[in-house]
């Protein structure tokens, strides 16, 4: 078989925050589980392969109906299966859960070891999808589902930055939304990470065709967040937010210096930039400071699909 193109591995080995990863747990709501398990092929008593687990995420939502089965992560980046193996301990989920460091792209564990094999946007990530999909079918047993749980990236996310009463609210939703435009349809980084271009996300079912699954299906997932749903204690929304704020300025710093000339061609120039990050400072500022009274609604959402197929 051909060697796989594994150019994106140094820059995953090298990756160095998780706090994005982590907070996506708020995607993996209770009430869809039991249609994961449906769609994923799981059962309480499967044995379970979650590829590209990163800190474990998306393992320890599925490992919560578990009688006798296990899952099994794996993740090439060393600091992001220490924090996982160290929030197992915290959670007491180590029985249920393992985590280790391997490669995607030259797996270590057996022929058809699982009942299932799933992945949180993870083979979007690889230089190479096929070998990677590829590396998931030959771990799953005859009979098992391979799936990819996908985030597409057509579909822009939704945020409604709240109706705070701060100077400059408006234009902050303004500019937020002109600069995401921006980015997604001419800026966005996608070769610097050395992700296929061939093999995007809406090509999932033909990739599963080409490499043998069988009874390919789509599965529809979306996901919101209200920050003021009092279900969920207060300190975790306020927390949440501010780093998803904090994640966002950073986020917007580095890909606007990375790609200013296409952003001052569509007409975002540094003053548009500067007020941007100032008006998103402002509010962290606010948010920090009032968010226990505050009503403004925010609130956030996107479009995730489920590809599924069958191993013969
Ligand atoms: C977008 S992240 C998703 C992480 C996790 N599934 C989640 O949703 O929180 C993609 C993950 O793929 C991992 N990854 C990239 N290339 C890999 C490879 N060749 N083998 C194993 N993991 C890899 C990265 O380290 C990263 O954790």
């Amino acid at each position: 078989m051909a060697k796989a193109n594994n150019s994106s591995n140094d820059i995953w080995k090298a990756w160095q925050s998780y706090s994005g990863f982590e907070n996506r747990s708020f995607r993996f709501t209770d009430d869809m589980r039991p249609l994961f398990y449906k769609w994923l092929g799981i059962s309480p008593n499967s044995y379970v392969l979650d590829a590209g687990c990163g800190t474990g995420v998306f393992a320890r939502y599925l490992a919560v109906d578990l009688d006798k089965g296990h899952i099994d992560g794996f993740d090439i980046n060393q600091g992001f299966i220490e924090y996982g193996n160290k929030k197992l301990k915290e959670l007491n989920l180590t029985e249920k859960v393992t985590l280790k460091i391997d490669d995607g792209f030259d797996l270590s564990y057996a022929d058809n070891s699982y009942d299932a094999v799933t992945n949180y946007t993870y083979i979007g990530v690889l230089s190479d999808p096929v070998a990677g999909l590829r590396e998931m079918i030959r771990v799953c047993k005859p009979g098992g589902v391979v799936s990819c749980v996908v985030a597409t990236n057509s579909i822009p996310p939704i945020v409604w930055q709240g109706d705070y009463p701060f100077d400059g609210a408006n234009e902050l939703q303004s500019l937020y939304r002109t600069e995401s435009n921006i980015f997604s349809k001419y800026a966005r980084k996608a070769t610097d990470l050395k992700q296929n271009q061939e093999w995007h996300a809406l090509r999932y079912p033909k990739m599963f065709d080409i490499c043998g699954l069988k009874h390919i299906a789509i599965h529809p997932f979306a996901y919101t967040f209200n920050y003021n749903d009092e279900t969920y204690p207060l300190a975790y929304r306020q927390e949440l937010l501010k780093s998803e704020i904090t994640d966002d300025i950073n986020w917007i710093t580095s890909r606007y210096t990375e790609k200013k000339d296409v952003y001052i061609e569509h007409g975002f120039g540094e003053d548009k930039f500067n007020r941007l990050i100032e008006l998103m400072k402002r509010k962290l500022d606010y948010v920090s400071e009032h968010f226990a009274d505050d009503n403004s609604f925010e609130w956030i959402g996107g479009f995730n699909f489920i590809v599924t197929g069958i191993k013969e």
